[in-house]
């Protein structure tokens, strides 16, 4: 099996979760769940689960053990991406080839329905995982990583920065630390909690912690280059947001084709991570070649 295959497969196994997990459209009040439902399901390439189920099978543990939290981190992705779109935030009209959440169910509706994806993932993480059979134990540190992960000192930290830096001159310094917090903390927990819940060891931990951080940093240097050079069809969103929003970003900062040899760098870098791994790991590192040449 080949990645775009692992990467079909495994969208097809998380958006049947997804579909069994979340309150159906009928449920009362419909319009929440409509809209928690529009974002989910409106498409999106699944990388964050297919990590987090790769990173189970990489130390050599169970793919169905973690596929409760790989479908939590999907719901927190999709939180933030409704609530990045936002007006108030980057005020974006299209979103994974749709237009945004709140140009459909406006502001309000966008705002609760990124609130209760969030909500809802760490309760099915609990519930699910539950009844998956994780320990307790193990359960508990997921959840202790998960929500560390999205808060003010990872993704709304992030997030929080990225607006600040709106308009100002940043050094790479700034925007490393901007995206491993607002992109880079999701894909590290991502990897993590898979490898946790797959039985990993913490030397294991610590490779895959590496690989990580650089396969973040480099996801965020290729979307910021997608911003500028990407087809809207292909990506799904409007291009030229971040110059729109006088955002320092990679390609601002260095010039497309320095950018690309950022990306590249951190491509080659989680790969090397890597090393101590067996075959078990290929499908992290066909991951890396995809990002590298990502255009959507
Ligand atoms: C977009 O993430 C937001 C970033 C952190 C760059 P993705 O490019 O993974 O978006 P989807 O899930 O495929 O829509
Ligand atoms: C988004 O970064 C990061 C989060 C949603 C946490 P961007 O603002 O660059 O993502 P896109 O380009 O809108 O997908
Ligand atoms: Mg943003
Ligand atoms: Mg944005
Ligand atoms: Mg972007």
């Amino acid at each position: 099996m080949n990645f775009s295959e692992f990467m079909t497969i495994t969208a097809k196994t998380v958006d049947a979760a997804l579909d069994r997990y979340l309150p159906p459209e009928t449920a009362d009040p419909k319009v929440i769940h409509a809209s928690m439902r529009y974002s989910v399901f409106a498409g999106g390439k699944r990388i964050r689960p297919a990590l987090t189920l790769a990173a189970a099978k990489a130390v050599g543990g169970d793919q169905a053990r973690a596929l409760p939290a790989a479908c939590a981190i999907e719901l927190i992705h999709t939180y933030s991406l409704i609530h990045d779109d936002l007006p108030a935030m980057d005020n974006d009209d299209m979103r994974r080839g749709k237009p945004t959440n709140h140009k459909v169910f406006g502001e309000d509706i966008a705002i609760l329905a990124g609130d209760a994806l969030f909500t809802h993932a760490l309760h099915l993480l609990v519930q699910v995982g539950r009844d998956t059979g994780i320990s307790p134990s193990v359960l508990l540190t997921v959840v202790e990583e998960v929500t560390k992960a999205c808060g003010s000192s990872g993704l709304i930290g992030g997030q929080m920065m990225d607006l600040m830096a709106e308009g100002k001159s940043l050094v790479e310094e700034d925007l490393v630390r901007i995206h491993s917090a607002k992109t880079g903390a999701l894909f590290r927990v991502a990897v993590r909690a898979g490898a946790m819940l797959g039985g990993g060891s913490d030397e294991d931990l610590a490779v895959l912690t590496a690989y990580a951080e650089n396969f973040g940093l480099a996801f965020q240097i290729t979307d910021d280059i997608l911003d500028v050079t990407g087809d809207q069809a292909v990506i799904g969103k409007l291009v030229g947001s971040d110059a729109r929003n006088r955002k320092t970003t990679y390609a601002t900062l260095f010039g497309i084709p320095e950018a690309r040899r950022k990306a590249e760098q951190a491509c080659s870098e989680a790969l090397t991570a890597l090393d101590r791994l067996g075959k078990e790991a290929d499908f992290l590192r066909h991951a890396v070649q995809f990002v590298a040449l990502r255009e959507y």
